[in-house]
């Protein structure tokens, strides 16, 4: 995702918000589908120290792969959060067609309203403005010792337990690891 897809997607999300004030739908586009490569997935999910029978939550699982990755290679339950129709479509025949279905869930959705309190790690490929938004749900609703994962996007505010970095498609990726604390 680079800086001028930033500002034409404020553009446009800014022409559709105006638009949806007239039509009064909500739209809520958080980010463009773009996939992460499969190496940043996996390294996300190590990072986050995914264990077997966890269940992780890709909040905004475009075509899978978060969710596919965390089945097949770490013995994990996925529950992935949609917004497009096509991708959800798209993905859902890859993981019955993988005979994961049994394990992974993708329902077609807003990340801002689902339920995510089940969430034992959290997934994420999101710009920072979008993390901006979505951050008071995620401290609402994840339980402590929940583990959160920013694909190049950090969250402003919060304090990672670890940063990470390697390469795919010739430039460095970030992954940045947080972890809900109690609350006082
Ligand atoms: C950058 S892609 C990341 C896909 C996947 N998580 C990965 O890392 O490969 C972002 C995805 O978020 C979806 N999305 C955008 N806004 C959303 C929202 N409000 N709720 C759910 N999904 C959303 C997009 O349709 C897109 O598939």
């Amino acid at each position: 995702m680079t800086l001028r897809w930033v500002s034409t997607g404020l553009v446009a999300v800014s022409a559709l918000m105006a638009q949806n004030s007239v039509i009064k739908q909500p739209i809520n586009r958080m980010a463009p589908s773009v996939p992460s490569p499969q190496n940043v997935v996996e390294k996300m999910l190590e990072a986050a120290k995914l264990k077997a029978g966890e269940t992780v939550y890709d909040l905004g699982s475009g075509d899978g792969r978060v969710l596919i990755t965390a089945a097949q290679l770490f013995g994990a339950k996925a529950v992935g959060i949609e917004i497009s129709p096509k991708e959800v479509q798209a993905s859902q025949e890859r993981i019955k067609t993988l005979k994961l279905d049994n394990r992974i869930q993708v329902i077609e959705g807003d990340m801002m309203t689902a339920d995510i309190s089940g969430a034992d790690v959290v997934t994420l490929y999101l710009l920072t403005a979008s993390n901006d938004i979505l951050r008071p749900h995620l401290e609402k609703s994840l339980k402590p010792g929940t583990r959160v994962v920013c694909h190049d996007y950090p969250i402003r505010g919060w304090n990672p337990v670890a940063v990470e970095e390697i390469d795919a498609h010739r430039r460095p990726h970030k992954i940045y690891v947080y972890e809900i604390r109690a609350k006082k």
